[in-house]
């Protein structure tokens, strides 16, 4: 029999979404997110729509995705190829569901001081497109993706929702204002959504290449690769290393609560731990190095800080908790032990 009053709330909405299926609309579907996303939701047996142009996203995550789920799961995936930049896409797509989980943009601090016009174009332009085609479509939910970098210069710590920083970088920028037209739509339209501002969100299916990619994955490639690894910095640098199964967690809670006081809301989704540059890099050395010789050995090259890069981040976990019953379940070494073993299969 199952114990209900045992469960959290996260084990009790999987167990309601298995028994009423909803339609769901992941954006950014074929990226590292979006296709976690998509492989839990189809676990459950959802039916989902996924929206994506591919410039930074992929279809080996789709392949890797359907080896992960039924065949009857799979076909209850519909995949089009589009562009949130075209609003009619994006009525198209939004027309069809219950829950929209808004993915879709431009990584990338670095990026955004490269090309702001293209980061602006994705990640403004193209939210609100979203917005505009979900507000009209009358979706149940929007929650879309935001992030800790609208802290900015901040210095307080932890980081709590209401107290924000200037932004260091154009995709801060463009990050910040989609919460304020997300509030403005709330005020002027009534329209629901809610916000996740997401700390460095790690795991499987995270891209390892290109100039632009993440740090953990970054440096799971070069130790497995036994390339040279960089640290930005002297290495005291922190943030709060979430691993992805936490992340969805926050996106499922997020768009299925019924707590009207949870609405329209940014939440802080990472696990509420410090963990500076430097033990990361052990900890991950540590892990590659139980199925890689001469890897124990490897230091890393330190080189300057990048601009736009802040000092410490760290979340208070509160808010979502209280709101949204969020119960991150993997620790950043639980995470990393995960990541690894994905990583190592994958890269090798
Ligand atoms: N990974 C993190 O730690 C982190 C932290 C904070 C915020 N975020 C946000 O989370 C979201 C997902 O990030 P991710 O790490 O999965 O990145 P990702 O690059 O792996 O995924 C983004 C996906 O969006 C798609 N995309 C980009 N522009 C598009 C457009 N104009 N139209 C259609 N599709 C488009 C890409 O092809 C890609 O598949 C992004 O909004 C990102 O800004 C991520």
């Amino acid at each position: 029999m199952i114990d209900y009053k045992n469960m959290t709330r996260y084990e009790k909405l999987q167990d309601e979404l298995k028994s009423s299926p909803a339609k769901w609309l992941i954006t950014g579907v074929a990226g590292f997110i979006g296709s976690n996303l998509l492989e839990t939701l189809l676990k459950l047996d959802q039916k989902v729509l996924g929206l994506d142009n591919f410039s930074t996203g992929f279809q080996h995550n789709f392949d890797q995705v359907q080896e992960l789920v039924t065949p009857e799961q799979w076909q209850r995936f519909t995949f089009i190829k589009g562009d949130i930049r075209d609003l009619g896409g994006c009525r198209k797509v939004c027309s069809q569901v219950d829950y929209v989980l808004h993915q879709a943009a431009l990584g990338s601090v670095p990026r955004s001081i490269e090309d702001p016009l293209l980061t602006n174009d994705n990640n403004l332009t193209g939210f609100l497109n979203m917005l505009v085609a979900a507000r009209d479509a009358k979706v149940k939910r929007f929650v879309y993706a935001a992030s800790s970098s609208t802290y900015g210069d901040h210095p307080g710590l932890p980081k709590l929702e209401e107290k924000i920083g200037k932004p260091l970088s154009p995709y801060a920028v463009t990050k910040y204002v989609n919460e304020l037209y997300a509030d403005v739509f709330a005020r002027t339209y009534g329209f629901k959504s809610i916000g996740l501002r997401y700390f460095n969100i790690f795991g499987r299916r995270q891209d390892p290449n290109g100039a632009y990619a993440a740090v953990m994955p970054k440096w799971f490639s070069a130790l497995i690769r036994g390339e040279e690894l960089f640290i930005n910095g002297d290495g005291e640098t922190s943030r709060d290393f979430c691993y992805i199964d936490n992340c969805v967690q926050g996106n499922l809670l997020a768009a299925c609560t019924k707590n009207r006081e949870g609405l329209n809301q940014v939440y802080n989704i990472a696990f509420g731990e410090k963990t500076t540059l430097k033990e990361l890099f052990l900890m991950i050395r540590e892990r590659v190095a139980v199925s890689r010789s001469g890897v124990k050995k490897i230091e890393p090259i330190y080189r300057d800080f990048r601009p736009g890069d802040v000092r410490h981040s760290l979340a208070d976990i509160g808010k979502a908790k209280r709101l949204l019953g969020y119960e991150p379940k993997f620790s950043v070494r639980d995470g990393l032990d995960q990541a690894a073993e994905w990583y190592l299969e994958n890269l090798s």
